[in-house]
């Protein structure tokens, strides 16, 4: 049996992390074979390209930057998303490709209709593979921000500011209108646990639970 490719996105401080995390603990508590994983990340090569690409100090032009992701995003669904799918698990990734499409794109002055050649360059990154659903983890900026804050070293992006991490809100959010069947919109302003029931609640839909 095919297994389920889910991916979690959004703006910093949304608690991605966290709570991916508490959704692997509970799939597997229901028999569930789980995998977590992250972009850019989840094998040697690309977990080397993730330090190049984050460090704020190595100036990059937004191409190399869109190159250097997807480059890290190949290996990564060749080597491990495929086949973890393929052999009937769960995969949860921190972040996929509608982070290129926001971040890459509509936060760096893309309209939804100018997307296509990100789209094309991904398709031929990952040969096609997507995501079933998408967890957008949308929140204020400003309310966001106190978590992302209290985390220390910021990243090439998070230095970025308020006005940044709106765009990249509303480009999130622009894409799950597009596309409403394969992603979900939670709230993750509520708490720790607020946030895992919605997100379970939409794992399980999907799984036709
Ligand atoms: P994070 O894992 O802490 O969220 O850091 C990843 C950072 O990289 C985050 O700021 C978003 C950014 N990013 C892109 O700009 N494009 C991408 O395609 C991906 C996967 C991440």
């Amino acid at each position: 049996m095919e297994g389920l490719f889910i991916t979690f996105e959004g703006p910093d401080g949304g608690g991605k992390t966290t709570q991916i995390h508490k959704a692997a603990v509970a799939l597997r508590a229901q028999g569930y074979e789980v995998v977590e994983s992250r972009e850019p990340g989840g094998t040697s090569l690309a977990e080397e390209v993730r330090q190049l690409v984050l460090s704020a100090e190595l100036p990059l032009t937004n191409t190399t930057q869109t190159l250097l992701f997807l480059a890290a995003r190949s290996e990564h669904v060749d080597k491990l998303l495929r086949p973890a799918v393929r052999a009937g698990k769960i995969v949860l990734c921190d972040r996929f490709c509608d982070s290129t499409f926001v971040y890459q794109g509509l936060a760096n002055g893309l309209k939804l209709e100018e997307l296509s050649e990100l789209r094309q360059l991904n398709a031929a990154a990952t040969e096609g593979f997507m995501p079933a659903l998408t967890l957008v983890l949308d929140g204020r900026p400003e309310v966001l921000a106190k978590r992302r804050d209290a985390r220390g070293v910021k990243d090439r992006f998070e230095i970025k500011g308020l006005e940044f991490q709106q765009a990249l809100r509303n480009g999130f959010l622009t894409l799950a209108q597009a596309e409403p069947t394969r992603f979900a919109v939670i709230n993750a302003e509520g708490s720790e646990d607020e946030v895992h029931a919605a997100i379970m609640k939409a794992i399980l839909a999907k799984l036709g639970k």
